[in-house]
C-alpha cells in the first residue's frame, strides 16, 4: 500500500510533499502529478529512466527460486542486524519485495517501501507485504524520499547510491548491504560457466559509499543448498548469467551460496 509511505515520498521534480487525491495517482502542491500502476506501484520516475532493470524472466525465476526458501537465512539475518525500527526502511533494488517483506514482519512498527527500475519487479513488491509501498525510481537518480527520513535502508545484490542514501538515512540510521561472497555459487560457475563475481566486492563497496558511514560489522552468512534440476536452472535464470541456463541440468547439484553482510551506520 502507497498511503502509509506517503509521508516519506518527494516530487521527484520540485521536492514537494505528495498527496493522494484521487484514487491512481500522488500529486504534489505544484500540481506535478504520478501515476499509481493497477498493479499497486507508483512511477516517481520524471521522465524516462535510461535503465529498465531485471528482465519479467528473471524476476519470475528470482520469485520462484526465493519462495523455495533457500535464501531465507539472508532474510533472517537482515531482520536480526537491526534492533526494532520504526518509521521508513527503504529497499534499494527491492526486486519482488521479498527481503523487504521479511524484515516489515520481524520489525511490527516499520514502514516499508521499495524501489526498483524493473517493472515486473513492482507488480510483486507492490503486494509483497501491508505495510510495504512499492515506487518505480532509479538509484542513479535522486531518489524521491524526504531528507534524513529512513531510519534502515536494505540492500540486496543491488546497486548502491553512497550520497543519496546517505542524503535519505536519519543520523544514526543503518544501511545494510548483502554482497555475494568470492565462492558464492561457486560450483555453477565451474559447471555452466556463471559470470563469476569480483572476490573483492565488499571493499570496494565500503570505498564507494564515502566517509559518511562507519562499518559497524561484517558477517558472512553462508549455506550448503542441495538443489533439483528445476530449482538450478531457476536461480541461474534469476542472475545476470540467465542466458548460462542449461537445459539438461539433471540431478541435484550441491550449490554453495555464500554472502557478507556489512553493517552501515550514517555518521
Ligand atoms: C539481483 S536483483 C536483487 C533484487 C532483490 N534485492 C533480491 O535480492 O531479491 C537487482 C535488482 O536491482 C534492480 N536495479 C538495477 N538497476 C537499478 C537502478 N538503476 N535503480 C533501481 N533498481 C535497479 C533490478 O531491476 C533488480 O530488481
Ligand atoms: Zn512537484
Amino acid at each position: 500500500m502507497i498511503d502509509g509511505a506517503l509521508p516519506y515520498l518527494r516530487c521527484p521534480v520540485c521536492g514537494g510533499t505528495l498527496a493522494r487525491p484521487v484514487e491512481r495517482a500522488l500529486r504534489c502542491p505544484a500540481g506535478h502529478s504520478f501515476d499509481i500502476a493497477r498493479q499497486g506501484y507508483v512511477n516517481l520516475t520524471a521522465g524516462r529512466s535510461p535503465h529498465s532493470g531485471d528482465s519479467a524472466e528473471m524476476i519470475a525465476d528470482r520469485e520462484a527460486f526465493l519462495a523455495e526458501g533457500h535464501y531465507d537465512f539472508i532474510a533472517q539475518a537482515l531482520a536480526a542486524a537491526a534492533d526494532p525500527a520504526d518509521g521508513l526502511v527503504l529497499d534499494a533494488g527491492t526486486g519482488t519485495g521479498s527481503y523487504l517483506a521479511g524484515f516489515l514482519d520481524a520489525h511490527p512498527a516499520a514502514q516499508g517501501l521499495g524501489i526498483d527500475v524493473s517493472k515486473p519487479a513492482l507488480r510483486r513488491a507492490a503486494r509483497a507485504h501491508d505495510r510495504a509501498a512499492a515506487a518505480l525510481a532509479d538509484l542513479w537518480r535522486p531518489i524521491p524520499v524526504a531528507d534524513a527520513s529512513a531510519s534502515v535502508i536494505l540492500n540486496v545484490f543491488a546497486p548502491r547510491n553512497g550520497p543519496e542514501f546517505h542524503r535519505v538515512l536519519r543520523p544514526g540510521g543503518l544501511l545494510l548491504v548483502v554482497t555475494p561472497a568470492a565462492d558464492h555459487l561457486a560450483e555453477l560457475i565451474a559447471e555452466f560457466g556463471m559470470i563469476k563475481v569480483d572476490p573483492d566486492k565488499a571493499g570496494r563497496v565500503a570505498g564507494a559509499l564515502g566517509a559518511g558511514f562507519a562499518v559497524e560489522s561484517t558477517s558472512r552468512q553462508r549455506r550448503a543448498l542441495r538443489l533439483s534440476a528445476a530449482e538450478t536452472r531457476t536461480l541461474i535464470g534469476m542472475t545476470p548469467s540467465a542466458r548460462h541456463v542449461p537445459r539438461d541440468a539433471a540431478g541435484t547439484h550441491d550449490v554453495t551460496a555464500a554472502v557478507d553482510l556489512t553493517v552501515y551506520r550514517r555518521v
